[in-house]
């Protein structure tokens, strides 16, 4: 990607609670910041990322999913207004197309709870727990049209402890997201 002088301007996709969201804000806000957030985009209407985007002053659309196309017919607008350099997907639940991919031209990236390849999709850490894995974590990575799938950008790991349960590892993960998520940006940013 071109190194140019000029923060890059970030759409981040959402479809919930918004902590990550909220956290690439945060380190967003900071002096050596490479990036900004200039649009944030919600397929749920009452996505409370949304509450903390306008709170922020973020320019913020909830667009109706009503189907794929229309969806990214309107989002694609929405990145070309706001002159988007990069889509961060960050508990985004819907799978993008690959016209969407090839029409946007610039790099998308997803934050999912697993160790990928292991465990694309919903309940990672159910699924972790009960395969008793030693080991779960959260992976950034480079989006495809396949779910949860592309390039890995960064991935950090943390042990499963016998004493977890769902929650509690959610919570360690959640951790993870918000420490990896602008470190990945800054390597995507920096390297490619
Ligand atoms: C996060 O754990 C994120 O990794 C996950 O949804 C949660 C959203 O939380 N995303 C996926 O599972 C995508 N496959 P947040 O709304 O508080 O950022």
């Amino acid at each position: 990607m071109e190194k140019s002088l000029g923060r890059k301007k970030i759409a981040v996709f959402i479809s919930g609670r918004g902590s990550n969201l909220k956290s690439l804000l945060k380190y967003s806000k900071t002096k050596k910041s490479l990036f900004k957030i200039v649009l944030v985009i919600s397929n749920k209407s009452n996505a409370k990322g949304l509450e903390y985007a306008s709170k922020s002053k973020i320019k913020n659309f909830f667009i109706k999913y009503s189907n794929k196309k229309n969806f990214e017919k309107q989002s694609l607008k929405l990145l070309k207004k706001y002159k988007v350099d990069l889509i961060c997907l960050a508990g985004f639940m819907k799978i993008v197309s690959k016209n969407f991919i090839k029409r946007f031209s610039k790099p998308i990236i997803n934050i999912h709870p697993s160790l990928l390849p292991k465990y694309k999709g919903l309940d990672t850490h159910y699924r972790a727990i009960k395969n008793g894995d030693k080991f779960s974590g959260a992976t950034v990575h480079i989006v495809n049209e396949k779910m949860d799938s592309g390039k890995i950008i960064l991935q950090e790991k943390i042990k499963i402890l016998k004493s977890d349960t769902e929650k509690s590892l959610e919570k360690k993960v959640l951790k993870i997201e918000h420490r990896i998520y602008s470190k990945a940006i800054i390597k995507l940013l920096t390297t490619y």
